[in-house]
C-alpha cells in the first residue's frame, strides 16, 4: 500500500475525511501525539488499526470527537463529574471513560462496557472530524510497543506502506498522550497521567483524585487492570533505557564509562559522553515535548544505551516519569541517600539534637513547618472543613476558631485531622528530598514530633528518639515557653510514652545531659550509621 502524504490545507483535510468515510486508516495530528484514526462506528475499519500497529486485541482505543452531540450518540450517561471535567478541559488532552451505549464498533472498547472519549485541542483533527462527521477511534500512530510519534516523519518511520495516508501538520504541542481518567461511583482515578495534572483536576471538580498504582509499578498477575494498555511493553526504543535518580556528579560519573551510550540531562549540564538536554528538573512542558522524539533519535543514531537523568515525579513530571519507567522497563539506578528521622516528646531536647545533626551536614526538614504550609492548601482546607461539618465559604477568623475548638475537643477529632494531614506532609517531605537529591544533597534529617504516627518514619533509614524524665521536660517547657507548670504538664500528655519511643526507634538518647554530652552521643550514632563520610 502506498501511504499518501497530506498536508493540513482544506483540500487535503477533505481527502483525509473521504478516506476515513471509506473505511481506511489515516494518521492525523492531535495536540498530544499523532493518532492512527478510523471510523469508530465501523468494525472493519477499526480492525485495520489493530493490524497496522500490531496492537493486542484486548487493548481498547480512545474515541475522538469534535462536539458534544457526538458524545451523546455513543455513551449511555454523562454524570455530573464528567460534565465538570468536560467543561474544564475540553477541547484538550483529557480522556474520560464513560458507560458505552454500545453504538461504537465492539473492537473499539475491546469487550469492555465502557468507552474512552476525548475532544482534542488541535484544529486539523477537529476539522477532519467535522468534515467526516463521524467519531474517530485513534490510538497513537506507532507500531505497538514503540515510542509515540510527535511528527509525521516519526509516523512514517513506523507505518509507511501500512496505512492509507498521513496528515502532516508539524510537531505536536504537548508530546505525551492525554491524561486518562475513570469516574466510578463519584470516585475519579487517573489511569494514565498526562499534562493535565491531578492537582488541576482536583481544582476543577473540588474533589480528591486518586492515581492508579499501575502508574508507578509494573503490573503483576494479580493487579487489577482497569486500563488494559498498562500491561503491555511500551515506548521502547531499540536502545536499552536506564533512569538515574541522583545528582549530576553521580550521573556524570556513571555515564562516563559507558560505550555507545547517550546521556539525557537537564539544560546546561555537560556530561562526558554524547548528550541531549531535555528541560529543567521541575515539572515543565519541555521534557514532555521532547521525550519521545529523543527516544527515536537515539535509535536513528544507533546508540545501544540511553541514560536519563530523572526529574520531578509529580505534577506534569508524573507524565514524563510514567513513560520513562515503561521505556526503561522500570530500571532505576539510585544514588543512596541517608535519611534519619528524629523525634521525641516536647521538652526532651529534639530541637537541640536537630541543630547538632545540622552542624554535621544534615539537611534538616522541619515537619512542623511543612504542616503549616500543607494546611494552607485549598483542597486540604476544604477536606478539613468538610470532615468537621463546617462550611468552607465561611472561612473567617471566628469559623477557624470554631474549627479549632471542634478538632481539639476530642481525641477522635485530632485523629481525624491527622488522617488528612499526615499523608500530605509525608508526600511533601518526599518531594523535597527528591528535588534536593537531584542537586547534590544526600544527608537528610526529618525532624518530626509525630514521626511514627505520621508514617514519615517509613522514609527513613534510621530513626532516633530523644527522651527525658518527665520532671526535667516540664521544667524545660516552663522555661522555654514561659508558661505555668500545670500548662506544661498538660502538653506532655498528648504524646507517646517513653516505652513506645524505645520500642519504635533504632536509637534512643536519654537526654538528662549537658549539651556537650548530647553532642557526643549523636556523633557516635552518626558514626555508626555511616553518616560521616561519603555523602
Ligand atoms: O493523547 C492520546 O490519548 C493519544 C492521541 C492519539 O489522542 N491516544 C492514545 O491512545 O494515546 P492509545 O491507544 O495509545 O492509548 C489509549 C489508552 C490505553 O492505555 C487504553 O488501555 C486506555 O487508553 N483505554 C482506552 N479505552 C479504555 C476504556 N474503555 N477503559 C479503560 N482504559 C481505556
Ligand atoms: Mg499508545
Amino acid at each position: 500500500m502506498k501511504t499518501v502524504k497530506l498536508s493540513a490545507n482544506e483540500e487535503d483535510i477533505k481527502k483525509a475525511a473521504e478516506l476515513l468515510l471509506a473505511g481506511e486508516v489515516v494518521a492525523i495530528p492531535t495536540e498530544t501525539v499523532y493518532g492512527l484514526a478510523a471510523n469508530a462506528m465501523n468494525k472493519k475499519a477499526v480492525e485495520k488499526i489493530f493490524k497496522a500497529k500490531g496492537r493486542p486485541q484486548d487493548n481498547p482505543l480512545i474515541v475522538h470527537i469534535s462536539n458534544l452531540k457526538q458524545l451523546e450518540t455513543i455513551v449511555s450517561e454523562i454524570g455530573d463529574i464528567q460534565r465538570a471535567l468536560i467543561k474544564a478541559f475540553w477541547p484538550g488532552p483529557l480522556t474520560i471513560i464513560f458507560k458505552s451505549n454500545k453504538s461504537v464498533a465492539e473492537n473499539v472498547s475491546a469487550g469492555l462496557d465502557t468507552v474512552a472519549v476525548r475532544m482534542p485541542n488541535n484544529k486539523t483533527i477537529l476539522k477532519i472530524i467535522e468534515t467526516a462527521n463521524i467519531p474517530l477511534a485513534a490510538p497513537s500512530a506507532n507500531v505497538s510497543g514503540r515510542p509515540s510519534p510527535t511528527d509525521a516523519t516519526d509516523v512514517l518511520y513506523d507505518l509507511d506502506g501500512k496505512i492509507s495516508a498521513v496528515v502532516d501538520s508539524g510537531q505536536c504541542k504537548v508530546g505525551v498522550e492525554s491524561t486518562v481518567v475513570s469516574v466510578k461511583d463519584d470516585r475519579v482515578k487517573i489511569l494514565r497521567p498526562g499534562i493535565i495534572t491531578k492537582q488541576q483536576i482536583e481544582e476543577a471538580i473540588k474533589k480528591e483524585v486518586e492515581i492508579d498504582e499501575l502508574v508507578y509499578v509494573s503490573p503483576t498477575e494479580e493487579s487489577k487492570i482497569i486500563s488494559p494498555g498498562v500491561k503491555y511493553k511500551h515506548y521502547s526504543p531499540k536502545a536499552e533505557v536506564f533512569l538515574v535518580d541522583s545528582d549530576f556528579d553521580f550521573f556524570n560519573e556513571l555515564v562516563s564509562t559507558k560505550k555507545n551510550a547517550l546521556a539525557v540531562c537537564f539544560n546546561g549540564e555537560k556530561p562526558k559522553i554524547d548528550f541531549i538536554e531535555y528541560g529543567e528538573y521541575e515539572e515543565d512542558d519541555e521534557k514532555a515535548r521532547k521525550l519521545f522524539a529523543i527516544l527515536r533519535q537515539a535509535d536513528k543514531r544507533g546508540y545501544s544505551e540511553i541514560y536519563f537523568r530523572l526529574g520531578a515525579k509529580s505534577g506534569k513530571g508524573l507524565a514524563v516519569y510514567n513513560r520513562l519507567l515503561r521505556a526503561a522497563a522500570f530500571k532505576v539506578i539510585k544514588q543512596k541517600n541517608l535519611i534519619v528521622g528524629l523525634t521525641g516528646p516536647t521538652g526532651a531536647g529534639k530541637s537541640k539534637a536537630a541543630e547538632i545533626f545540622k552542624s554535621e551536614g544534615f539537611d534538616v526538614i522541619d515537619a512542623d513547618k511543612i504542616s503549616r504550609r500543607v494546611i494552607e492548601k485549598n483542597l486540604i482546607k476544604i477536606k478539613i472543613f468538610d470532615t468537621f461539618g463546617l462550611d468552607i465559604g465561611a472561612n473567617t477568623k471566628q469559623e477557624r476558631q470554631k474549627l479549632a475548638d471542634k478538632v481539639f475537643a476530642t481525641k477522635e477529632g485530632v485523629e481525624k485531622l491527622n488522617s488528612i494531614m499526615f499523608p500530605e506532609i509525608t508526600a511533601e517531605i518526599e518531594k523535597y528530598i527528591q528535588k534536593k537529591t537531584a542537586f547534590g544533597t544526600h544527608k537528610f534529617l526529618i525532624d518530626a514530633a509525630a514521626l511514627f504516627e505520621s508514617g514519615a518514619d517509613q522514609l527513613c533509614d534510621f530513626t532516633v528518639s530523644i527522651i527525658a524524665p518527665l520532671k526535667l521536660r516540664t521544667q524545660r517547657i516552663v522555661q522555654r515557653d514561659k508558661i505555668t507548670e500545670k500548662q506544661a504538664i498538660s502538653r506532655t500528655h498528648i504524646q507517646l510514652l517513653d516505652e513506645e519511643y524505645i520500642e519504635k526507634s533504632d536509637f534512643v538518647i536519654k537526654n538528662d545531659k549537658t549539651e556537650t554530652e548530647l553532642k557526643t552521643e549523636i556523633l557516635k550514632i552518626i558514626d555508626k550509621i555511616g553518616g560521616k563520610n561519603g555523602y
